[in-house]
């Protein structure tokens, strides 16, 4: 957590902010047996505005939702901020088959009797943590609307044939949402208007660099910046229309890079990475056009490590 307040410090962060979340985690103590849920992320998310932003709104006590393309850094960034705010977390991946007895929980039979067994919103809510709703636009609306009064001004929890419980002051919760994903959908006024929506830029060439850096620091300066230009070469065919947005995965090209620390060559660690994603063969060609532009065909891994 120290170290998240040194990276906030250090990116120059709004010192009000930062000097406001640090006293927040010390002065609200988490249960021994929770402490564990406390997220130490592996990466740091890079946007100072956007921290800044999502700081100020959890910090007023609002939930928030982050919304945008893939890769965006919408997981990194929610667990970056449960971590910084010292809360346990609790991760909940939505799908279309979610329903509200999975969120809030359900009768269970244990020893001869009928005993309520919480789910994770339940339990986030019951113990002031961090509460991320993740790809919250995959579920129906059915399955969301028993989030409305948790979400709300009420912040209680009704569970049927149970007392409701209040939701715990130190509670928030973190949505995010893909836009142009298959199988998403557009998410219903009654639930967006619950939160404070951030709209997640893509990265720039210098986070990306850093961000490279940070992942692979044995890259050479010559290949960090190759594979990241690499990438916003793809990322301006996108936004062009020349290719589809499936061709533009960062964790795709971050793949790739680990392969080629295992030995695999440079082109193909691509292709396993990126162009096999995309099953168009007119599309393929084009992506391993922008490839071979940056790359040299024979290039081996040894090249591109320090
Ligand atoms: N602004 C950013 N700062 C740090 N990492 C980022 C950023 N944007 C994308 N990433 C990287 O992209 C990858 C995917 O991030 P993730 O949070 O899973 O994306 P999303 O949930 O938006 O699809 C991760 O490896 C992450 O480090
Ligand atoms: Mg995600």
């Amino acid at each position: 957590m120290n170290d998240l307040i040194e990276f906030l410090k250090h990116e120059g962060i709004s010192a009000d902010l930062v000097e406001e979340v640090q006293h927040y985690a010390d002065s609200h103590a988490v249960k021994e047996e929770l402490k564990s849920r406390i997220p130490v992320p592996h990466f740091h998310y890079y946007g100072n505005k956007i921290w800044e932003e999502a700081l100020a709104a959890l910090l007023c006590g609002k939930n928030l939702m982050l919304a945008g393309e893939k890769a965006t850094g919408k997981n990194v960034l929610a667990e970056n901020l449960a971590a910084v705010f010292g809360r346990p977390a609790w991760d909940i991946s939505f799908h279309v088959n979610m329903d509200a007895a999975s969120l809030i929980g359900s009768d269970t039979f244990h020893d001869g009797r009928v005993t309520f067994r919480p789910g994770p919103v339940y339990c986030c809510a019951e113990n002031g943590g961090f509460g991320i709703l993740d790809e919250i636009n995959m579920a129906r609306n059915e399955a969301l609307a028993v989030l409305h009064s948790v979400l709300d001004f009420r912040r209680v929890i009704d569970v049927p044939g149970y007392e409701r419980i209040s939701v715990a002051e130190d509670t928030r919760f973190i949505a995010t949402m893909n836009y142009n994903y298959a199988g998403t959908r557009e998410l219903n006024e009654a639930l967006a208007s619950r939160f404070v929506v951030i709209q997640m830029p893509p990265l720039i060439q210098d986070d990306l660099q850093r961000l490279l850096k940070d992942q692979f620091p044995d890259l050479t300066a010559k290949y960090n910046k190759q594979f990241a230009l690499l990438f916003l070469d793809l990322q301006k065919k996108c936004e062009n229309g020349e290719l589809t947005e499936k061709a533009l995965d960062l964790r795709g090209t971050l793949d790739a890079i680990s392969l080629m620390q295992k030995g695999i060559p440079v082109r193909d660690a691509l292709d396993l990475g990126i162009t096999n994603k995309i099953f168009d063969s007119y599309e393929q060609g084009l992506i391993r056009d922008v490839i071979a532009a940056r790359l040299p065909a024979k290039l081996r891994p040894s090249e591109v490590f320090e």
